[in-house]
């Protein structure tokens, strides 16, 4: 039963009135925009990792900077959500240490190998194409800090999402083998990617509450048909074949039929046993350790500068 608050807290969702850090609000909002806001913020900041992995090996210039800015934006990302989960009470260094310490998730989607350049542009295509498909109803979720922290964040993804597709493209109207090392990109990222927005909606404990207070606004299983339905055209554009026998067009629904997915692979990832989970912890250890140096200084900085003032 709800109390006279919580009911009052419910209208004002109902008539799509933001929530702000200061206003009341039930535990269980608070803690599920923790939940949320941190594991995505872990999300972006993890998921620089793959892709940093081919900046040294970019093939020009051009592509290289390009990269450059493409990671630089996911880092900005995860401090807009970092700062987002601080308005909540929670501390930013605490939410990170759960992250570093493995006790909170982040995104099953980077615990794959980037093996190919054409990695990288299936990434930008599929992976973004998804974040994006994801964030753009997350612009008007209930939560003032979230939502605002979306509108940017979707704008980069759009071009990360471009710029993808524009590896993708220039690598199908290639050579031969080039061709193939886009088709082969496009094999190993289709289903991680389709997987990535989440368990289907019978098995999403967190949906039927987070819909309830427009946390979300769509279900996992609404928003995977969306990327679905939108990716196949571009991958007959591409010339390329997504690796699934079962998918298919249908008429009744107005949607592509698809087949199954592979779940018990998911929630391995997702369990911490997927191929790079303990690769990407171990190089989010290490530059936090190495960094403590500087937080020190910046930390004996500002010390001194309070000093200062007082004197
Ligand atoms: N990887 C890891 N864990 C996942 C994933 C995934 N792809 N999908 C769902 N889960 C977890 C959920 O976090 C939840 O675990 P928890 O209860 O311990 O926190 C559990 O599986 C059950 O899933 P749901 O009940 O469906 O959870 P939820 O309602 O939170 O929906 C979703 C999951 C769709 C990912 C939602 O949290 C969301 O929209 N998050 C914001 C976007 C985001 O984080 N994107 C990250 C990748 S995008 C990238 O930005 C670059």
């Amino acid at each position: 039963e709800m109390s006279p608050q919580e009911r009052a807290f419910q209208e004002r969702i109902n008539a799509s009135i933001k929530v702000e850090p200061k206003d009341w609000m039930p535990e269980g909002y608070r803690k599920t925009l923790i939940r949320q806001i941190s594991q995505h913020a872990h999300s972006e900041y993890v998921g620089m990792l793959p892709e940093a992995n081919w900046i040294s090996r970019a093939p020009t210039l051009q592509r290289k900077a390009i990269l450059m800015a493409k990671v630089q934006d996911e880092a900005g990302h995860g401090l807009y959500l970092y700062s987002a989960v601080e308005t909540l009470g929670v501390t930013r260094d605490d939410t990170y240490l759960d992250l570093l310490s493995g006790k909170a998730k982040y995104s099953s989607i980077f615990n794959y190998p980037t093996l190919t350049w054409a990695d990288i542009g299936a990434i930008g295509w599929l992976v973004d194409g998804s974040a994006i498909v994801n964030q753009v109803p997350i612009c008007r979720c209930s939560y003032g800090p979230y939502a605002r922290a979306m509108v940017r964040v979707c704008k980069e993804e759009s071009f990360h999402q471009r710029q993808g597709f524009e590896i993708m493209h220039t690598l199908s109207r290639g050579t031969a083998a080039q061709k193939a090392m886009a088709q082969d990109a496009l094999n190993r990222w289709w289903w991680p990617s389709i997987a990535m927005h989440g368990p289907a909606d019978d098995q999403s404990v967190n949906s039927a509450q987070s819909m309830a207070w427009k946390i979300k606004s769509q279900t996992n299983d609404a928003l995977r048909q969306k990327f679905i339905d939108q990716t196949v055209p571009q991958a007959e554009f591409l010339g390329l074949t997504i690796p699934d026998p079962d998918l298919k067009w249908n008429e009744e629904r107005g949607h592509y039929d698809y087949g199954p997915i592979d779940w018990e692979d998911f929630f391995n990832v997702v369990r911490g046993k997927g191929p790079c989970n303990q690769e990407r912890l171990a190089a989010r250890n290490k530059a936090w350790n190495e960094g403590a140096w500087f937080r020190e200084a910046m930390q004996a900085y500002a010390d001194q500068q309070e000093q200062t003032e007082e004197l």
